[in-house]
C-alpha cells in the first residue's frame, strides 16, 4: 500500500535498502550495481529502484537532505514496506587531520544538534548507534579493499550546512568526531524506534579543518564504488 511519500506497492521494495542522499545518485547506484533494476516509486523525484545485487534482492532509494527528510522515508520503509536494513551511503566533511578527502568513514555513532532524535525518550540522551552486525560486516568488508583508507568512529549529523558554531565544532573534534554530515543520527534514531537495523558509510568530499586537494572525477568514482561495495556487503551479511 503506498504511503504519503512512497508510491511503490508493498512487496516492491526489498528488505535491504541502500540510501544515498541525492536522487540522481540513487539512479546511478541502481545502474552501476543492480541487475534488473525497476523504478518502483517516484514521489517528489525521490526515486526508488529495486533489483538484485549479486543475486540478492536490494533497493536503492534517496533520503533527500537532513534528518527530517531521511526520517520520513526511513520510517515509511521500515514500518510499511517491511524493510529490515537500511545503509546510508553519502558524503561528509572531514573534521580530523587524519581523515583525508577520498577516505571512507563508517559511522559507529552519531552526535547531533537536531531535535529529531530527542523525541525518542524525553529528558534522556539516547545513544545513537548503528546495528553492531552491520557495523562488523562493513568493517570486515572495508579491510578487503586493498589500498583503501578507511576510518570507523563517531560522526556529527548537523542541521546546519551553513553557519554552524565554530566552538561546537572544536569541542566535537576534541571528542574524536571524524566528520560532519546531515543524516546519520536520524537514520539511527528511526531504526531504534522501529526495532530495525541501520548503518552509515560515507566518503569524504571535503575537509573542514585543513587544505584538501581537488578530486578528479576518476578519483571520485573510485571512492564512491568502494563505499557502495562496503555498504552492500554489510546489507547482505
Ligand atoms: N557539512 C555537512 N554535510 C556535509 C559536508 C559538510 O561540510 N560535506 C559533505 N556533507
Amino acid at each position: 500500500m503506498p504511503t504519503p511519500h512512497i508510491s511503490a506497492e508493498t512487496g516492491q521494495v526489498a528488505p535491504l535498502v541502500l540510501m544515498p542522499g541525492d536522487p540522481r545518485r540513487a539512479e546511478k547506484i541502481a545502474k552501476d550495481f543492480l541487475d534488473d533494476a525497476a523504478l518502483v516509486s517516484d514521489v517528489r523525484g525521490i526515486q526508488c529502484f529495486t533489483g538484485t545485487y549479486d543475486g540478492t534482492p536490494m533497493s536503492v532509494m534517496a533520503s533527500g537532505m537532513g534528518l527530517p527528510s531521511l526520517s520520513i522515508y526511513a520510517t515509511e520503509l521500515y514500518s510499511v514496506y517491511g524493510v529490515e536494513r537500511i545503509v546510508r551511503v553519502g558524503t561528509c566533511g572531514a573534521l580530523l587531520e587524519e581523515v583525508q578527502v577520498r577516505d571512507v568513514v563508517i559511522a559507529s555513532a552519531a552526535h547531533t544538534n537536531s531535535s529529531v532524535p530527542s523525541l525518542l525518550v524525553p529528558y534522556a540522551t539516547v545513544a545513537l548507534a548503528p546495528s553492531p552486525y552491520l557495523l562488523r560486516a562493513a568493517m570486515n568488508a572495508a579491510e578487503t579493499h586493498e589500498g583503501l583508507r578507511w576510518h570507523v568512529g563517531p560522526v556529527y549529523a548537523s542541521d546546519h550546512f551553513y553557519g554552524g558554531d565554530p566552538a561546537t565544532t572544536q569541542k566535537l573534534i576534541a571528542l574524536g568526531t571524524k566528520a560532519v554530515e546531515m543524516e546519520a543520527a536520524g537514520l539511527y534514531a528511526v531504526a531504534l524506534a522501529q526495532g530495525k537495523e541501520a548503518l552509515t558509510v560515507l566518503t569524504v568530499s571535503d575537509h573542514l579543518t585543513s587544505e584538501s586537494p581537488e578530486l578528479t572525477s576518476a578519483e571520485r568514482e573510485d571512492c564512491y564504488r568502494s563505499m557502495v561495495a562496503i555498504a552492500a556487503s554489510a546489507l547482505r551479511s
